[in-house]
């Protein structure tokens, strides 16, 4: 099955500093367009598009910008959300190092539909060896006129600053992100007021995850209707899915919307490697749910799999063999929470620990009935009461585990056995 390459289509052929090769490539086109456009029209072309964020939720990116319109202020902000912190993941990571203009240009199109002069991309840590590259190439961008100040002699003035993170996954949240560029430990804001009104440094702010800019140079370029052929009604455009585990070929894979689960892990990455079965998918991060193998017949759309019960999130596949223990790998997720709770909130920073502990006494053949209870119950709780989307999601997994790997749990309870444990040892978090 052949990728549809729109995000993907200059990465590899051009170099990424230079804003020339961009430009050749059709680069900063859509701008051109854009500055000779209204904020309504810039906003309306969006909504017609039918872009929806690739950073988790899969919200309008139409909308963000409306709110930010409707509140009156001289100073407003866009940011780039290029934490990347989910695990395994990395397509921000390939747009980023292959195609940054792509993302400038978004910026600069979001700002001139909101009247913001300012961009921040806020870079996950460990990306930090592009940051050199990436100063080249907002360095080349503005000796072209397509960013800094007069931008293509229109009067707009657009400037992107770089900020790194540190390595905290909750930075990646939009509100503790903005307390990390102000310089500000990084947690979470109680919400409202929202960004689009009180957003970086208290201005109206519009934040959009890197994959969600980079959709929008195209679809100022080729035209909504164009945009539209592709995907689903619910869910336009292409999507980048970071396929990872126990696969034949692991990689990012750009496919339209609406690609069956089923095909992208068989046909696309030739299905399960060394002669094993697959056993679990764990679709749309670390805070997806575990699926077994006869619910991926499904397909990869922002509706459809929410209606399932499922999250597609920032488009992670985690394929899972049945070499591997279902508990040991919740205990191994679980733990990742643990680590990552910023503590601001007690459901999340004791919850977490505690469903930790639960989870581990159980995979280590110590645990009893009542403690898949106090995962319910604890979960619920955390659902309810925890302050931001890291405390709320992080049972997800673990529901979904005890929901549709039942049995799994159960053998470990009763009988202290498990086959893959016994045989491999468990793993250690
Ligand atoms: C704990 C936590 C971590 C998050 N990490 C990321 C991240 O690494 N990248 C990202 O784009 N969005 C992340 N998000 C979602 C953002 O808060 C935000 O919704 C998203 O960046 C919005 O962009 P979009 O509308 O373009 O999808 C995270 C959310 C939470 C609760
Ligand atoms: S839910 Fe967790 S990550 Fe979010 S504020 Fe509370 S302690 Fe911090």
């Amino acid at each position: 099955m052949e990728q549809m390459k729109v995000l993907l289509k200059n990465v590899g052929k051009i170099r990424p500093e230079s804003a020339k090769d961009y430009i050749n490539a059709g680069g900063f086109e859509a701008l051109r367009k854009a500055l000779s456009m209204s904020s309504d029209e810039i906003i309306q072309t969006l909504k017609d598009s039918g872009l929806r964020g690739r950073g988790g939720a899969g919200f309008p990116t139409y909308r963000k910008l409306q709110f930010a319109c409707s509140t009156e202020n001289d100073t407003k902000y866009v940011v780039c959300n290029a934490d990347e912190g989910e695990p395994g993941t990395n397509k921000d990571r390939i747009l980023l190092s292959g195609d940054p203009c792509a993302i400038f240009e978004g910026m600069a199109i979001v700002g001139k539909a909101i009247g913001a002069h300012m961009g921040y991309i806020y870079m996950r840590g460990e990306y930090v060896y592009l940051r050199e590259m990436l100063y080249k190439a907002l360095e080349n961008c503005e000796k072209e006129g397509c960013l800094g100040k007069n931008i293509m002699g229109s009067g707009f003035d657009f400037v992107i600053k770089l900020r790194m993170g540190a390595g905290a996954y909750v930075c990646g949240e939009e509100t503790a992100m903005f307390e990390s560029i102000e310089g500000k430990r990084g947690e979470p804001r109680y919400r409202p007021p929202y960004p689009g009104v009180h957003g970086l440094f208290g201005k109206p702010t519009v934040l959009n995850n890197v994959e969600t800019l980079a959709n929008i140079a195209p679809i100022f370029r080729n035209g909504t209707e164009w945009y539209r052929t592709i995907g689903t009604e619910g869910s336009p455009g292409t999507k980048l899915f970071t396929v990872i585990g126990n696969v034949e070929k692991r990689g990012v894979y750009e496919f339209p919307m609406g690609i069956n689960l089923k095909e992208l892990i068989y046909d696309v990455c030739g299905g399960i490697p060394d002669g094993k079965h697959l056993m679990a998918v764990q679709a749309g991060g670390a805070s997806g749910p575990f699926i077994n193998k006869d619910q991926i017949d499904i397909p990869l759309e922002i509706d459809y799999v929410a209606a399932s019960g499922g999250r597609l999130g920032c488009g992670t596949i985690l394929v899972i063999d049945d070499s591997n223990c279902i508990v040991d790998m919740v205990c191994n997720n679980l733990y990742f929470f643990k680590e990552e709770s910023c503590g601001k909130c007690t459901p999340c920073r004791e919850g977490t620990t505690r469903l930790y502990q639960l989870a581990r006494k159980i995979s280590d053949g110590k645990g009893t009935m009542k403690d898949i209870d106090a995962i319910k119950s604890l979960g619920e709780t955390m659902n309810n009461a925890s302050f931001c989307g890291l405390g709320r999601s992080a049972t997800v997994p673990v529901e979904s585990a005890i929901r549709n790997f039942y049995p799994d749990f159960e053998r470990h309870i009763d009988k202290d056995f498990c086959p893959v444990c016994d045989r491999e040892g468990r793993m250690q978090g």
